[in-house]
């Protein structure tokens, strides 16, 4: 067995990274499939709300087989949320109550998590705090939001599967208040990849090994459930705001924009305290990226694009895809109202008064791969214990040969010395990041909430735990 053979290498120290050791006897990845047509646009679909009340933002979810076409004239069968891939953008201003009215037409039960919005415990939707909506079953999920920034939902039973399948959309949560951005456009890029059959366009759901040890990655990059390959008609200086969000399995997208710029705003907890050039952006699975991007050149080209990653020692590298074009015609550059000089202020974390622990694994059991947390693997991962309003340094270590995106439900932490709230953040290969995690008191703080690798095979092979907030 490949994953014997590369465990036995992994135990005996493996090698220090990239120098084709670590699980360099994987099978390579799949070759992605590029079209050869520049098409499509950004636009997404956005929930109708149903409440005319202009701070109750009311909607209904239906959950359901579908049939999209990712390669264009050919089907493929898939779950989805109000008939397509993605669901609808949830739109929302800060301080909004939000009405979610489910139903579950899907064969099997499911449930919808809102990745990143502190909603309260009950309303999370895992398996911790309630049971999964059966087949036929509807479910009517309330919350407040809280914060502005870009967030998205995606089921929390088998969410291997029920994602890959189709099962996610975004989250904008705007605040009224926040300093102006001049930019022509705001788009959401919800970016994912599927593996699908070139010949027939339908969804290829092999496991295989690779998938099992690395988590599923696809041989077709998608924005906004369209085949890559967008081009979009600028002008030279024009600013775009993009809300960027990795719904994949386990890609990690190392964006550029080549020929353009791009600055990036914020991230999973909102707002950066100012705007930050960025000449490249690493976004693992469930992170996001709010950036401005721009091309200077009348008559020039932009594209962004995934640049070669490597998430596993001699084995995790996916080859360069380009996901949007900006072509600029030839009028004369605007020039846009400068951003501002600082977006808002992030008052430094209170001070931790415990730390904790958390080692990321993986060993085989029988002949299965199983991901661990603390030597265990979910749910018997030791179950972690606060109060609401502690701040807790956590170090993450990370024990494996390969990153691991690791992400905490229902509250923001920050990387220690890095000034940005955040719920998913890299834990690469081999190394130790230390979190300061602010279990601040809100209503619904108290409860059950999971931890895990956002490799949703890794998650559901074992990686994820529970922390338990008890009310002081
Ligand atoms: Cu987006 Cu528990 O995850
Ligand atoms: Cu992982």
């Amino acid at each position: 067995m490949h994953i014997k053979r590369l465990l036995a290498f992994a135990l005996a120290g493996g090698c220090g990274g990239g120098h084709g050791g670590g699980h360099g006897n994987l099978p390579p990845a799949v070759p992605m499939i590029t079209p050869d047509a520049w098409s499509g646009s950004l636009d997404t679909r956005v929930f109708t709300d149903e409440n005319a009340d202009p701070a109750i933002v009311e909607v209904s979810l239906t959950a359901a087989p579908g049939q999209v076409e990712y390669l264009p004239g050919k089907t493929a069968q898939v779950w989805s949320y109000n008939g397509g891939v993605p669901g609808p953008t949830l739109v929302a201003n800060v301080g909004d109550e939000i009405i979610v009215h489910f139903t579950n037409d899907l064969p099997e039960p499911t449930t919808i998590h809102w990745h990143g919005v502190r909603v309260p415990a009950d309303m999370d939707g895992t398996t911790a705090m309630m049971n999964p909506i059966p087949a036929g079953g509807t479910f009517e999920y309330r919350f407040r939001a809280l914060d502005a920034g870009t967030f998205w939902y995606h089921p929390h039973v088998r969410s291997d599967v029920q994602v890959e399948k189709g099962l996610y959309g975004s989250i904008v949560i705007r605040d009224p208040l926040e300093p102006a951005i001049a930019a022509v456009a705001e788009e959401v890029l919800v970016l994912d990849d599927v593996l699908v059959d070139p010949e027939t366009g339908a969804l290829d759901e092999t496991v295989g090994e690779r998938a099992e040890m690395m988590g599923r990655e696809g041989n077709l990059v998608l924005v906004n459930g369209l085949r890559s390959n967008l081009g979009i008609d600028v002008r030279a200086g024009e600013r775009r705001r993009w809300r960027i969000v990795n719904a994949a399995n386990s890609r990690y997208f190392k964006l550029i924009l080549a020929g353009g710029s791009m600055t990036r705003l914020g991230g999973d907890g909102g707002l950066l305290a100012a705007p930050a050039p960025a000449a490249e952006l690493l976004l693992v699975p469930g992170e996001r990226a709010d950036v401005v991007v721009s091309i200077a050149d009348p008559s020039a080209t932009a594209t962004l694009l995934a640049t070669t990653y490597e998430r596993a020692g001699g084995a995790g590298a996916t080859e360069p895809v380009d996901i949007v074009r900006l072509v600029a015609g030839p009028d004369a550059p605007v020039t846009p109202d400068p951003l501002p000089d600082t977006l808002r202020d992030i008052p430094a974390p209170g001070a931790p008064s415990g730390s904790r622990t958390v080692r990321l694994g993986e060993r085989m059991e029988g002949d299965r791969m199983i991901f661990t947390i603390n030597d265990a693997a979910f749910p018997d991962v030791p179950l972690i214990e606060t109060a609401t309003g502690a701040v807790e340094t956590w170090t993450i270590v990370n024990e494996t040969m390969m990153d691991h995106p690791f992400h905490l439900h229902g509250f923001f932490f920050q990387e220690e010395g890095s000034g940005e709230w955040k719920d998913t953040i890299n834990i690469p290969a081999d190394a130790t990041v230390a979190l300061t995690v602010d279990f601040a008191s809100r209503a619904g703080a108290a409860g059950s909430w999971m931890y895990h690798c956002h490799i949703l095979e890794h998650a559901e092979g074992g990686m994820m735990g529970e922390v338990r907030i008890n009310a002081p």
